[in-house]
């Protein structure tokens, strides 16, 4: 049930697990759940609309933009954020959605730019993936999405979910949700102060020509 009354705040949602019965995915229902209960709305999603053949400048220049980028934009700009639950990958994220992130920030306007995010991961092992969103984090933050800080890594996530879909540990699960409320208010003031947006983001390894958009800047930014 939501708390209090907030302005509308649209996420999208998705885990970056292609198979069936992923734990990352089940981990994306539950954090759109909690999204529900504390009044924002959810555009829910899965990897496989964002499936993209490998980057190939010679494949964009000759064909565009695959329709797997075009569906990740088109949500991404229909929304006030972003929340993934990513596996983790040899300590890195899923070469996949690297791929998808590498289409979609050919988009001009860049679609993660200004966006809020939120990371978790739900694994097997221990650490529940969390090194995995450190990359993760990286390319977003370059391209100017603002990622929170706290990121969720579901620990030994085989084990971790009970037959409702919330996670059995009630303390975790408190966490879970008192942290995606936080990030909740965050997203709700980001439309109130635009501002908060990151104001110049650079495109590295584009020629700076006047013919190629290197930066994009922010309102406070084009103002000066
Ligand atoms: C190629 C590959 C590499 C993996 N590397 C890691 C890893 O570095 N750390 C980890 O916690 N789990 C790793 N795993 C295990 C995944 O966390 C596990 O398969 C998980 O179920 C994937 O998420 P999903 O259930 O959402 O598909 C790896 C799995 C595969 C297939």
């Amino acid at each position: 049930m939501a708390t209090k009354k907030r302005c509308s705040v649209r996420l999208l949602v998705f885990g970056a697990s292609l198979r069936d019965g992923s734990m990352n995915d089940r981990l994306a229902s539950l954090a759109a759940a909690v999204v529900e209960e504390k009044g924002g709305s959810v555009e829910r999603a899965s990897m496989k609309d964002f499936e993209c053949p490998p980057y190939d400048l010679d494949v964009e220049v000759s064909k565009g933009l695959p329709a797997g980028a075009q569906a990740l934009h088109d949500k991404l700009v229909a929304t006030d954020g972003f929340m993934i639950a990513s596996p983790e990958y040899n300590a890195s994220m899923p070469g996949i959605l690297k791929n998808t992130i590498d289409w979609v920030s050919r988009f001009r306007p860049q679609p993660f730019n200004g966006k809020q995010a939120f990371l978790m991961a739900a694994s097997p092992s221990m650490t529940g993936g969390k090194i995995g969103l450190w990359s993760l984090r990286q390319p977003l933050e370059h391209l100017g999405a603002r990622v929170y800080p706290d990121m969720f890594a579901l620990a030994q996530a085989h084990h971790a979910f009970d037959a409702s879909g919330r996670i059995a540990d009630s303390k975790l699960q408190n966490w879970f949700e008192t942290t995606i409320e936080c990030f909740i208010d965050l997203v709700e003031a980001s439309k109130h102060y635009p501002h908060l947006k990151k104001q110049w983001v650079e495109f590295l390894g584009e020629r700076p020509d006047e013919e190629t958009t290197r930066v994009e800047m922010g309102e406070t930014a084009a103002a000066v």
